[in-house]
């Protein structure tokens, strides 16, 4: 089957109505594009759950705060094209800015609790944006099953608390960090990086992995595993920290012992770039 491409939100929702109708079930992985690897893993694991595989690719304006890098955000539609045909997609939605938000748009989704702190603290109304634009396109793609990546940990949270707060009729996969070869996270925002700050990059990895290894070594106060993790951050001389927070893996409160399993979340400005990572740590008795 060749691959569709749709830019008009009335022509998917027309698209998916068939599909519907037909019996099929839809997945929905929403994506800024730039497609590497770890959205790769992603439109596998929608392939799996579904008859109709669905991307979105979308820069979603409302989501970048003044400051940041939507102006410069790294689009590659031909090489995303390439990946979606290679990871079986059907059908490609790319709707156009001026048609995921007409003239005077102005209603946001605020999930109040997990959008605070963490990526919420430095970056303000980026969740709205996020939650907003998420729930605009599972009214139009109205999938049964979507698919994200716990690399965007509290993304993922939010998105879960939304769905289960407004009764969307979607299950929501998450999918495990893809990394490259040498531990980095997978990122669009990786093409960024100057070589140097490319091995400074690898703090962050080394950071959660020095983490885990003291709480398999016994350690379970949160307040000496963020500082251990710290402590590899500043090794890294072009790296700037911007949280390094431990929370409760599932309601993302803070937490002074690991005595459930807690998200070790990092935000750290390699040169201009800003990049997240994480890992979820456990004790042996949990
Ligand atoms: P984007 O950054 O393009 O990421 C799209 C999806 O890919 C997200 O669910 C993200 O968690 C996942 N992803 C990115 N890197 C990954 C990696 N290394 N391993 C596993 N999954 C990874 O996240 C967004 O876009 C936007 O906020 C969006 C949800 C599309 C709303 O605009």
């Amino acid at each position: 089957m060749p691959l569709e491409i749709v830019r008009d939100p009335r022509e998917l929702r027309l698209r998916v109505e068939d599909a519907r109708r037909d019996g099929r079930r839809i997945a929905l992985v929403p994506t800024m594009g730039y497609l590497h690897d770890g959205h790769v893993a992603l439109l596998a694991e929608g392939r799996r759950r579904a008859d109709l595989l669905v991307l979105s690719i979308f820069v979603n304006p409302t989501q970048f705060g003044p400051n940041e890098d939507l102006a410069r955000y790294p689009r590659d539609l031909d090489g995303d094209l390439a990946h979606a045909r290679a990871a079986g997609v059907d059908l490609v939605f790319v709707p156009e800015v001026a048609a995921m938000y007409p003239d005077g748009y102005q209603t946001y989704i605020s999930v109040r609790g997990l959008e605070q702190g963490l990526c919420g603290a430095s970056r303000p109304g980026h969740f709205a944006g996020v939650a907003s634009v998420v729930a605009k396109l599972f009214h139009l793609a109205q999938p049964h099953v979507a698919v994200f990546g716990e690399k965007d940990y509290q993304q993922l949270a939010v998105l879960r608390r939304m769905v289960r707060d407004l009764d969307f009729h979607i299950e929501l996969v998450g999918v495990p960090i893809v990394r490259e070869l040498d531990g980095l996270a997978r990122s669009s925002r990786n093409a960024y990086l100057s070589t140097s700050e490319r091995v400074d990059a690898l703090s962050l990895v080394r950071a959660l992995g020095r983490a885990e290894a003291l709480v398999r070594g016994g350690e379970c106060d949160t307040g000496r595993l963020a500082a251990a993790a710290r402590e590899v951050l500043a090794g890294a001389a072009s790296a700037r920290v911007d949280y390094v927070e431990l929370r409760d893996a599932e309601t993302l409160e803070t937490v002074a012992r690991i005595e459930r399993p807690t998200v070790l979340a990092l935000a750290v400005f390699v040169g201009k770039t800003r990049l997240i990572d994480n890992r979820v740590l456990t004790t042996t008795s949990i």
